[in-house]
């Protein structure tokens, strides 16, 4: 008798909690599970990786089409019609298109660049240039030798942004862009609540030669594959199933361990994003990004087909930033589009799953300054990290996702607690402070 594949039993899938011990054996097994996972399902690895190719293929070939057209491929919206909730719908659906948008006037001109002059007087003031003892981390330490990543992460400028009901009105709209309560009414994550995410700023002074960053994408590695609680987040690309697959379902992503390393992140970001500090040419090393957010199908199953070696994921592993290469990706190479202009006030945002890099530049015109600051909406996740948060803002160390350079426990001018607001207590998971009328 032969079964039908509605019949035959699913296997299971093995899963790894930690970092294997033996990668390459925990390689080969898992794609062995997978293949059979996915053909218990009725479909062979090929023709659901062929599905994933037509989906995202689709995408890319829309955005060749647009840019021929000499459209803008990144939404553009500005920061008043996000506040007075007057996005049009064409304008929320290109957005939940192309997984990315630049917000233009997030904060005002002038605002930004006094942030950028601030931070370089906190600096300053403190000698961070004279006390500067190299790159803490091979990734960025890539870029050169002189401090274009500054691991500052406490200043005035920074905190203030965060903590700006502007960033939360940001936030939140991003936010709901995804499925935070499910069909059986599971909240995923709270999306009028973000967590505070201190990360550090870039400061690129005009005449830079930099070699960018390559393209890659930030949400894991091999635990991607292997943990139990990503596998059940991809459980339609591990089934096969590839078209019930919706990148913008947080289920099971926002708590469950990651695999360790230099650039992990431990909080679940709906979208990674910065603010500019300084005006930026599109043509000046900026951002780039493969604006498909459907992209994690197509790198979860493309190390399965068989042209991969058995025990290479396509060169993904543990505590390396996930590479997209045009040997293993090339079609998404097709759809890398650079950010638009740019000017100091405007913030750019790209779904946390999407493959992105930063070109390279020579002679530089113009500064290239921002302050990273993702959102990243309250969820075990991020309760947990906040505590960690909390520590390392009280004692001015570097947070705990960061190489341990604790520049700032000594510095004047630090942001202080009693500097916070309410969205600040709330993003770090602080209680309200009390009324002080209600304490007479
Ligand atoms: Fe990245």
């Amino acid at each position: 008798m032969t079964l039908t594949a509605e019949q035959r039993p699913v296997p299971s899938l093995p899963h790894w909690n930690q970092t294997p011990e033996d990668i390459a054996a925990a390689v080969r097994e898992i794609k062995r599970a997978l293949r059979a996972r996915i053909e218990a399902h009725g479909r062979t690895v090929e023709q659901a990786f062929a599905a994933v190719e037509e989906r995202v293929g689709a995408r890319v070939a829309e955005i060749e089409a647009d840019r021929e057209r000499g459209e803008e491929i990144w939404p553009v919206l500005d920061y008043d019609a996000i506040a007075a909730g007057a996005v049009s719908p064409a304008e929320a659906a290109k957005l939940a298109k192309r997984g990315c948008v630049v917000v233009r006037g997030h904060f005002p001109h002038e605002q930004a660049r006094a942030w950028d002059r601030d931070i370089v007087d906190y600096v300053e003031r403190n000698k961070f240039f004279e006390t500067y003892t190299g790159p803490g981390d091979d990734f960025f330490g890539s870029v050169g030798s002189k401090p274009e990543i500054y691991p500052v992460y406490w200043s005035e400028a920074q905190m203030r942004a965060r903590q700006s009901d502007r960033t939360a009105t940001v936030q939140s709209f991003l936010n709901s862009f995804w499925k935070h309560t499910d069909d059986e009414g599971t909240q995923w994550f709270d999306p009028d609540r973000d967590a505070l995410y201190p990360d550090r700023i870039r400061r690129r002074p005009p005449g830079t030669d930099s070699s960018g960053l390559g393209t890659h994408c930030d949400p894991g590695t091999l635990d991607l594959w292997m943990t139990q609680e990503y596998q059940q987040a991809f459980r339609h690309l591990f089934s096969g199933q590839v078209e019930r697959y919706d990148p913008w379902d947080p289920a099971h992503r926002t708590d469950g361990p990651q695999y360790p390393g230099s650039t992990m992140c431990s909080a679940f970001r709906t979208f990674q994003g910065w603010t500019a500090l300084s005006d930026m040419d599109a043509d000046q090393g900026v951002l780039h990004t493969v604006p498909v957010p459907e992209v994690m199908a197509y790198l979860l199953l493309r190390p399965l087909l068989p042209d991969v070696p058995e025990d290479s994921m396509c060169g993904v592993r543990p505590n390396q930033v996930f590479p997209v290469t045009k040997r293993w990706h090339p079609d998404l190479y097709r759809a890398l589009t650079p950010i638009p202009d740019v000017r100091a006030g405007d913030s750019v945002w790209w779904h946390c799953d999407m493959v992105h890099s930063v070109a390279p530049v020579e002679n530089q015109k113009g500064w290239g300054n921002v302050m990273y600051i993702p959102a990243a909406p309250w969820c075990p996740r991020n309760e947990k990290y906040a505590a960690d948060v909390r520590e390392a803002f009280t004692t001015g160390s570097s947070p705990s996702d960061f190489p341990e350079e604790h520049y700032e426990r000594s510095w004047n001018g630090r942001f202080t607690l009693d500097q916070l607001n309410e969205t600040g207590r709330r993003g770090l998971g602080l209680p309200r402070r009390p009324d002080p009328t209600t304490l007479v």
